[in-house]
């Protein structure tokens, strides 16, 4: 081990192997605070050389390695196991923009950049990275790519994997795989970019990235919408896309119970409409200098959608500043969540069309299980993506953790019967490793085994992560 320690200290410089434990603590546990793990050690290494001298050391020692961007992975993926064997290579010095193409499209960056300062390199260029998330001020594009990271872009412009053309990977050998390359085309064999994205650290780490940019959408349109239940929110998604087209980028959705807990919890939250609602909408318009129309547009779907019952009430932002209060309604949910007390996260996908049906059957089927329950319920309706999360009954933090296992089998076999997914956007890590590959077919799970094993022959990788056995 020593020697491990003295090789890796030579890789990346000694201020960079953390082995203090005030030093490591933050990287051994999750945002959630569920999953805590021990390390031999943290490295931090600042350049791609550095970080292939380093896993070939993990390999050539037979070291388990966990690679971390910004830890706000919500399943566990980014921290080690309990063993203090693994090393945990974090990415947080690799933080350079190598390149901005504004007329290609296209922008260059290493791993550890963190996503909100790749969103201002390519609005310094008149352009958009569209992915936003909660976490965009910590979370990375590393992290991101190796999470295929979702958030309230996607309906316009979809998931990470939509928005990557080339990669940069360190192997599980150490050998560094140079697939930057920002074309549009290249039908040249199997899709190895693809094969990385989604991938959560156990086929490799990922280095850098080339990013596809698109044009600035300065103008939004943005409206807080009370709807009387999912159904209605559905329609009201029906209305918007046959307004509003290409121009509708957000549909958000939250229960009563979500909002609440912002309004309780999350300083200067107000709630901009005079009625309580079961539901709600964060629908948004956005769009180039010269689309000066977002704002009639979202007015006549408006009106079509009160007027056919499917919205009860809207709140329509007339500043930036009420844009932004309106969004904080919606992103403020994850954090005040954990401040509410124990919570269990659930990430699931339905078709659309099954959404209604599907949350008004869950309902009382979780009230069997365990009464006073409550789901806090919000997320990417337009995508079909909603975060069934819950909330322990009111000072019973402890019936929630006891219930915890039936409850998330009840969804997800709820979710597997509608043909849904029980992971829309946050990935496996190690919190559904095990139940994902009980709903997978026996072909799927020898299929990503066979990968797996073709490029981590040693399970080297991030083992428990996203496969429990290789
Ligand atoms: P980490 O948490 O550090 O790691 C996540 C996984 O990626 C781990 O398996 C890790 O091993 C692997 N990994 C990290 N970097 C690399 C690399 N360079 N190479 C290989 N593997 C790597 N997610 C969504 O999809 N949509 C949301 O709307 C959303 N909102 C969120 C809001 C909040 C408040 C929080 C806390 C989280 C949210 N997330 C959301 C989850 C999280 O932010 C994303 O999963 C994000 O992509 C993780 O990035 P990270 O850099 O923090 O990765
Ligand atoms: C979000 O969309 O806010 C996150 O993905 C959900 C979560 O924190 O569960
Ligand atoms: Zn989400």
């Amino acid at each position: 081990m020593n020697d491990l320690l003295a090789r890796l200290r030579s890789a990346v410089g000694d201020d960079h192997v953390l082995t203090a434990p005030d030093d490591v603590a933050a990287h051994v546990v999750d945002w959630t605070g569920t999953h805590r793990g021990r390390a031999l050690a943290v490295v931090r290494p600042g350049a791609t050389a550095e970080v292939a001298e380093v896993v070939r050391a993990c390999a050539e020692t037979r070291t388990p390695l966990v690679p971390q961007g910004g830890n706000t992975g919500l399943v566990g993926g980014g921290v080690p196991d309990g063993s203090g064997t693994a090393v945990v290579l974090s990415l947080g010095r690799m933080r350079t923009v190598r390149d901005v193409d504004p007329v290609a499209g296209t922008i260059t960056v290493d791993a550890g950049v963190v996503l909100a300062d790749v969103q201002a390199a390519a609005a310094a260029a008149d352009r958009l990275f569209p992915m936003s998330l909660g976490s965009e001020g910590s979370c990375t594009i590393g992290g991101n790519l190796a999470t295929n990271a979702g958030g309230t872009a996607v309906l316009r412009y979809g998931m990470t994997r939509e928005l990557v053309l080339g990669l940069e990977v360190v192997l599980p050998d150490g050998r560094v795989w140079d697939g930057l390359r920002g074309l549009r085309k290249d039908n040249t064999g199997y899709d190895l970019t693809q094969l990385f994205v989604g991938s959560e650290g156990t086929l490799g780490v990922i280095t850098g990235a080339v990013l596809r940019l698109f044009p600035a959408t300065p103008r939004h349109a943005t409206a807080w919408v009370a709807v009387p239940s999912v159904a209605t929110a559905v329609s009201l998604l029906g209305t918007a896309q046959e307004h509003s087209g290409v121009h509708l980028s957000t549909f958000e959705i939250a229960n009563r119970q979500a909002v609440d807990l912002v309004l309780a919890h999350l300083p200067g939250a107000v709630d901009p409409l005079a009625a309580p609602s079961e539901w709600y909408v964060l629908l948004e318009l956005a769009g180039s200098a010269s689309d000066d129309g977002l704002d009639a547009t979202l007015e006549a779907l408006l009106g079509e959608a009160v007027e056919a019952g499917t919205a009860s009430d809207a709140a329509v932002a007339g500043s930036p500043a009420q844009r932004s209060a309106l969004w904080s309604l919606r992103e403020g949910i994850s954090e005040v969540q954990k401040v509410e007390g124990a919570t269990l996260k659930h990430d699931v996908t339905l078709p659309i069309a099954d959404l209604a049906r599907w949350t008004d059957a869950m309902g009382p089927v979780l009230q069997e299980v365990l009464p006073g329950v409550r789901p806090v319920t919000y997320g990417h309706v337009g995508d079909g993506n909603l975060h069934y999360n819950l909330n322990a009954p009111v000072g019973r933090d402890d019936d929630l953790r006891a219930a915890a296992g039936d409850l998330t089998t009840a969804i997800h076999d709820a979710v597997a019967a509608a043909h849904g997914s029980i992971s829309a956007e946050h990935g496996l890590g190690r919190s559904k490793a095990a139940a994902a590959a009980a709903y997978k077919s026996d072909v799927e799970v020898d299929l990503m085994r066979a990968v797996k094993r073709a490029l981590d022959p040693h399970d080297l990788m991030n083992p428990g992560v996203l496969l429990t056995a290789p």
